[in-house]
């Protein structure tokens, strides 16, 4: 089937998005209790998978849930779900709950049937010139949890702080926490310092994510001069370049932080190298080279 209906995944099968429906009672829709990954295919080819369900297992260790399916099945699933939706290039969204509790109780059930959806979509591919343009971004209080590594369905704070970006006209906020650039509301923060490039490093406090990882990866390999230390926000404010990255956004350079241009006000230069390498990677993917 690859026809223009979307098809998703709820608790082992396949069907329309208007039929796919789960309980009032589940603690995803009454806790935020769940955890979610997403994750891009190009080409219908996963990128990164086995970092992905890595991640998404320590998600499930960290909210003590337990697994609900080998990373073959995961795989299997995912690859159904990509042939059965269009797009050359999509993006799976997963999420597991602790499922539906006989009664609203912020205590876990004592038999857990945990809910597991997944859904895929078109990721449109972004064309230089686009990418090139930027986005601007505003700083914000990070006011999140001591457990941002955890990738939580529970992103109220997230999206309010997405939201208050968005209505200062900005493309994303970046979040400061006791005086340091953690991450993004929806990205990791990157940002170039005398020619190195710069991210903070994993804690509890951001998430680690994948494209960050490809990302120092894909500098490490091509002698790019990366450290993974703490941002100030002194040095996020003087940086020459700042960039987010997501499996969604992939690399997009910050051109204005907080109505101030950052550097020349245009793409630099190693956002330009970086994102050739990337773009480079993400072609072996779509040919099975990668
Ligand atoms: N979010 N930090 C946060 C808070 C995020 O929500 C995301 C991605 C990232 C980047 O992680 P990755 O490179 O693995 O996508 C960092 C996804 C895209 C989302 O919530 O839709």
């Amino acid at each position: 089937m690859n026809t223009d209906a979307q098809v998703v995944y709820l608790n082992g099968e396949y069907k329309a998005i208007e039929e796919a429906y789960v309980s009032v009672l589940d603690r995803g829709f009454l806790f935020g209790d769940g955890v979610y990954e997403v994750i891009p295919a190009y080409g219908g080819h996963l990128l990164r998978l086995e970092e992905h369900l890595q991640r998404l297992q320590n998600s499930l260790d960290g909210i003590r849930l337990k697994n609900p399916l080998t990373n073959q099945a995961w795989e299997t699933m995912f690859n159904s779900l990509i042939k059965k939706n269009v797009g050359d290039d999509q993006y799976l969204y997963v999420q597991i709950t602790r499922g539906v509790a006989p009664k609203r109780d912020h205590n876990f059930p004592d038999h857990v049937h945990q809910t597991v959806f997944a859904m895929s979509n078109v990721l449109p591919a972004v064309p230089r010139a686009e990418s090139e343009k930027g986005i601007e971004a505003v700083t914000l209080d990070d006011i999140r949890w001591h457990a941002c590594n955890i990738k939580s369905t529970a992103l109220l704070a997230n999206t309010l702080l997405r939201q208050q970006a968005t209505d200062k006209g900005a493309g994303e906020a970046i979040l400061i926490r006791d005086g340091l650039a953690t991450e993004g509301s929806a990205s990791n923060v990157f940002v170039v310092i005398d020619g190195v490039v710069v991210t903070a490093p994993t804690s509890p406090l951001l998430l680690p994510g994948i494209t960050r990882d490809l990302v120092l990866e894909l500098a490490n390999t091509h002698d790019i001069a990366c450290q993974q230390r703490d941002i100030t926000e002194a040095e996020l404010r003087t940086a020459s370049e700042i960039w987010i990255t997501s499996s969604t956004r992939e690399i997009l350079p910050v051109l204005k932080l907080d109505g101030k241009a950052v550097g020349d006000g245009v793409a630099g230069p190693v956002w330009q190298r970086m994102i050739d390498i990337y773009q480079q990677y993400k072609q072996q993917l779509r040919e099975g080279r990668a």
